[in-house]
């Protein structure tokens, strides 16, 4: 197998679980079939403190750490079919059984991306000569529309490999956990945060801030107490533009250091970070609101005053947030918005509040003639493995995502 498409230099935590697959390949503990499946299904989340800014572009080491929301109505449904060699490998059949990907009911496989070739080859190392992967991923809500397919997405394949591999029977629950979170993390940096449970609404990235250069820098993700009244919390899109974005945003996160602004957000990030974490645990509604808006902005003026400049923020994001926030102030609601890296605006609410969403809303429709739609997040739901979870959610959930 060609090297570059395994990786090597990965935490030694994650390093021993796999060498744990590894033996179970070899005593035949994990065996890998033709038409062997996995199945998962995972939820996107939105950061209220941001990550923007790597320190490592190979392995998805962020800049700074964050803290998001889950969004478990937002989900990736993957399942991967094991395509088992029948012929020896030989240099006739170089290219028999390449890992394949259905993405949103296509009907012809893609060769997968090369970042997640690396990711499935080294999984697998042991067999990869014998075995290749179909992954077939559809999301329930459209793309391009400011939720982060690829957290949602990362998290899923991630998980039906280990359910592939049935991880459950072979890790302790600790260990499944963090073979989750990295490998989601090296996939996609937001999908680290996308692999917790139903219960898990607030998850923090953690990224150790050493001084020392020699240092390797190490990142881990876990979920943050909260108060109870959290579990209440509503969330919508409402999509101002559904176009594709102009810079993604794995390009965008390479030019932080060319902002002026880079620095000054990075310089009080931490501090915000225990502060929301203490407003989380006890239900500060007033601080989360502040905290969340002050980053969203934060980044995106960093975004903006790149080189190049990823200008995701429009006219009519500006123009909705000024309303929102004078509306929302002088009423004194529970609510407040965030953006991702596009001009769609979240917006995240307690129920007592529904009622002045609902006419904030038909109120932009009249003023915009129609011309926005809202996605409604109406379900809580984390990680789940397994064919029967991953039937069950579906059908419950709309599966042309829920525009209304
Ligand atoms: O997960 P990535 O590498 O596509 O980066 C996305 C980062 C933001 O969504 C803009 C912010 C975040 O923390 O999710």
């Amino acid at each position: 197998m060609n090297n570059e498409l395994i990786y090597t230099d990965l935490p030694p935590k994650l390093i021993e679980l796999n060498q744990i697959i590894y033996k179970l390949f070899d005593s035949k503990k994990i065996f890998l079939q033709n038409g062997d499946l996995g199945f998962a299904s995972a939820p996107s989340n939105i950061a209220l403190v941001k990550y923007w800014g790597k320190k490592d572009n190979e392995l998805q080491l962020p800049l700074n750490s964050s803290i998001s929301f889950t969004l478990g109505g937002f989900r990736a449904f993957t399942k991967v079919t094991v395509q088992g060699r029948i012929v020896e490998k030989s240099e006739n059949h170089p290219s028999l059984f390449k890992h394949k990907l259905f993405l949103n009911n296509e009907k012809t496989g893609t060769k997968i991306p090369t970042k997640m070739e690396k990711i499935v080859n080294t999984i697998l190392f042991p067999c990869t000569h014998s075995v290749a992967l179909e992954i077939t991923s559809e999301n329930n809500f459209p793309t391009a529309c400011g939720i982060a397919s690829s957290a949602a997405g990362y998290a899923a394949l991630i998980g039906s490999i280990a359910d592939l591999l049935q991880l459950e029977k072979h890790f302790s629950k600790e260990e499944l956990q963090y073979w989750l979170a990295q490998w989601a993390r090296i996939g996609s940096g937001s999908a680290t945060r996308s692999v917790f449970s139903i219960e898990d609404y607030f998850v923090k990235w953690n990224v150790e801030n050493s001084a020392s250069e020699i240092k390797k820098i190490y990142s881990d993700t876990f979920p943050i107490k909260y108060d109870s009244k959290w579990s209440n919390l509503k969330h919508l899109v409402i999509v101002l533009d559904s176009s594709e974005k102009m810079l993604s945003s794995s390009e965008g996160h390479k030019f932080v250091h060319t902002s002026p602004f880079q620095n000054i957000r990075l310089a009080g990030l931490n501090s915000k970070l225990d502060i929301l974490e203490q407003a989380i645990a006890k239900y500060d509604f007033k601080k989360v609101q502040e905290i969340s808006e002050e980053d969203a902005i934060l980044m995106h003026a960093v975004m903006q005053t790149s080189s190049p400049k990823a200008c995701y923020f429009n006219h009519d994001t500006s123009e909705i947030i000024k309303a929102f926030m004078e509306d929302r102030n002088r009423l004194q609601i529970e609510a407040f918005w965030t953006l991702d890296a596009g001009p769609n605006l979240h917006i995240l609410y307690m129920p007592s509040a529904t009622t002045f969403i609902e006419d904030f809303i038909n109120n932009w429709k009249i003023k915009k003639s129609g011309h926005i739609q809202i996605l409604k997040n109406n379900y809580s739901g984390g990680l789940m493995l397994g064919k029967s979870n991953f039937y069950e959610i579906k059908n419950k959930l709309n599966f042309t995502g829920t525009l209304a």
